[in-house]
C-alpha cells in the first residue's frame, strides 16, 4: 500500500495540475470570447422604461443585432432623465463610462466639457451629418465644432392630449387660449371624469409651466423669460397671470396626482378615466402601444394658445470615450441611429420626428404629420425654441432652480407674490 501512496499522490497532482491547466486555458477562451464580445456590444444609458418607450428602444436593439452587435441595457426609470443622470455620474467617476447614454439638450456640453466624448467627425463627415441635421440639433450634438452625439429624434412639449369620447361630448371644439382650455376642463369635470391628467414631479411641473408661459405670452415673451431668463420677464406681470393660471390649472388634477409618472397619467387619459394631459409627444408611444387611432380615439393638438411654436425636446446618444476595442461597435451605433429607414422605423413608434429634415412624412400618421410641419414652420419664423424643462432653454443648475420653485408654487407652498419674487432670484443665484 505504501508503495502505491507515493503513485496515488502523483496522479492526483498530475490531475491537479491537468485540471490547473485546462481551466487557465478555458479561462483564455472565454476571455478572448469575451474580448471579441465586447468588441461586438454596446452598452446604453437610457430611460426609456415606459411601455411606448421600450417598444421603440426595441427597434434600435433590434438593427444593431441584425448587425452582429450586442446589447448591454443600462436603464434608469425616471422620465426626463434626472435619476440616469445620477447614474452617470456614477460611472463617469469610476472611470468606467457606457458605450452611449441618452442625453439632452446642456447635459450634453456638460459632459463634453469633462473631456470625455468620442469623437464622431469622420462618421458625420462620411454621412453628411452637417447637411441634414437641423442647425437647432447641431448646436448641442456638436461641442467645441466636433460632433460628439447622434440625434435619434425631435419631439416638443406644447401638445395637449385629448380622450375623443369626452372630447367630443365636451363639445368637440379645440380650444385656442387658456380660458377656452378652463371651459373644456369644466365640461370633463361635470362628465365626472379627471379632467387634467398631471404627474407631480418638478419635470412635469416644468412641462406644463413652459407650456403656460408660451401660450400666456407668446414666443417673444417665451424667449425672454425662459431662454434669457430676463429678471424684469420672470417677475412681471405676465408672469404673474402664468401662475394664477396654474394655481386655476391645479384644481382640475385628481387627489393622486402627486409623483406620478407620466404615463401613468396617459393610461388614464386611454382609458377614459381623464379627459386631457399635456405632456410631450412621447406620451402618443403610449397610445399607440395601446392600439389606438389618433383621430378616433384620441386628439392631439397644440396646447391651447400656442400654436405656430415649437418648444423641442431632442433625444442624442452621446459616445463616450470607451477605448479602441469598443470603437467600431460604437460607430455601427451611431451610424444605426442617423441611417434614414431607422429614424423612421423609431420615430413612428416613438412618437417623436426626425431629427434629419431630408425625410418624406408619408409613413407617419397625423400626428407627426402635424409634428413635421409645425416643426418646418417654426424653424422658419423663428418660433422654434428650447424646452425648459428637458434640458434645452437653460443649463442644469437654472433648469433645477426654475423648477423648484415651479414645483413648491403649484403645491400650494408658496404664494404668487412669493414665487414672482423668488423666481428670479433663484435664477441669479444659480448662474
Ligand atoms: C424626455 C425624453 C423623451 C421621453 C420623456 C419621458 O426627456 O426626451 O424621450 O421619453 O423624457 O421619459
Amino acid at each position: 500500500m505504501s508503495g502505491e501512496e507515493p503513485g496515488f499522490e502523483g496522479d492526483i497532482s498530475m490531475t491537479i495540475r491537468l485540471i490547473g491547466k485546462l481551466a487557465a486555458g478555458a479561462a483564455m477562451i472565454a476571455l478572448t470570447a469575451g474580448a471579441a464580445k465586447a468588441a461586438e456590444q454596446v452598452e446604453v444609458l437610457h430611460w426609456w422604461t415606459s411601455g411606448g418607450e421600450a417598444a421603440a428602444l426595441n427597434v434600435l436593439k433590434e438593427n444593431l443585432a441584425k448587425q452582429g452587435i450586442g446589447w448591454k441595457d443600462m436603464p434608469v426609470a425616471g422620465g426626463a432623465g434626472s435619476a440616469a443622470m445620477t447614474a452617470l455620474r456614477a460611472r463617469v467617476t469610476a472611470g468606467d463610462p457606457p458605450t452611449a447614454v441618452q442625453l439632452l439638450g446642456f447635459d450634453l456640453r456638460d459632459w463634453s466639457e469633462m473631456g470625455v466624448a468620442a469623437n464622431l467627425d469622420d462618421l458625420a463627415a462620411k454621412e453628411g451629418w452637417d447637411k441634414v441635421i437641423p442647425e437647432a440639433l447641431q448646436a448641442f450634438s456638436k461641442y467645441d465644432g466636433h460632433w460628439v452625439a447622434a440625434p435619434v429624434n425631435i419631439h416638443s412639449t406644447n401638445w395637449l392630449w385629448l380622450n375623443k369620447a369626452a372630447f367630443d361630448k365636451a363639445g368637440g371644439k379645440q380650444p385656442t387660449n387658456m380660458d377656452e382650455l378652463f371651459t373644456m376642463l369644466d365640461a370633463f369635470k361635470a362628465q365626472g371624469i379627471t379632467a387634467l391628467a398631471h404627474g407631480g414631479v418638478p419635470w412635469q411641473d416644468g412641462t406644463l409651466w413652459e407650456a403656460v408661459v408660451l401660450s400666456v405670452g407668446g414666443p417673444d415673451f417665451y424667449k425672454k423669460a425662459v431662454l434669457d431668463a430676463d429678471p424684469t420677464a420672470l417677475s412681471g406681470d405676465t408672469m404673474k397671470k402664468v401662475f394664477d393660471d396654474m394655481s386655476k390649472l391645479r384644481t382640475y388634477f385628481d387627489p393622486n396626482f402627486s409623483g406620478r409618472e407620466w404615463n401613468l397619467s396617459t393610461a388614464l387619459v386611454i382609458e377614459g378615466k381623464a379627459g386631457a394631459q399635456e405632456m410631450g409627444d412621447w406620451s402618443k408611444g403610449e397610445w399607440l402601444r395601446a392600439k389606438k387611432t389618433p383621430g378616433t380615439d384620441f386628439v392631439c393638438m397644440r396646447f391651447p394658445g400656442t400654436q405656430g411654436s415649437v418648444l423641442f425636446n431632442a433625444d442624442q446618444f452621446m459616445m463616450f470615450d470607451v477605448g479602441d476595442e469598443q470603437k467600431a461597435a460604437q460607430m455601427k451605433m451611431a451610424s444605426a441611429v442617423e441611417d434614414p429607414a431607422f429614424q423612421i422605423a423609431f420615430n413612428t413608434v416613438k412618437g417623436s420626428v426626425p431629427a434629419r429634415t431630408d425625410i418624406s412624412d408619408e409613413k407617419f400618421d397625423d400626428c407627426a404629420k402635424k409634428g413635421m410641419k409645425d416643426l418646418a414652420e417654426a424653424s422658419s419664423k423663428g418660433t422654434l425654441m428650447g424646452s425648459l424643462a428637458h434640458g434645452y432653454a437653460q443649463p442644469a443648475a437654472v433648469k433645477e432652480a426654475m423648477l423648484d420653485v415651479i414645483t413648491q408654487h403649484l403645491n400650494g407652498q408658496l404664494t404668487t407674490d412669493a414665487a414672482l419674487k423668488r423666481l428670479p432670484e433663484a435664477v441669479a443665484a444659480a448662474k
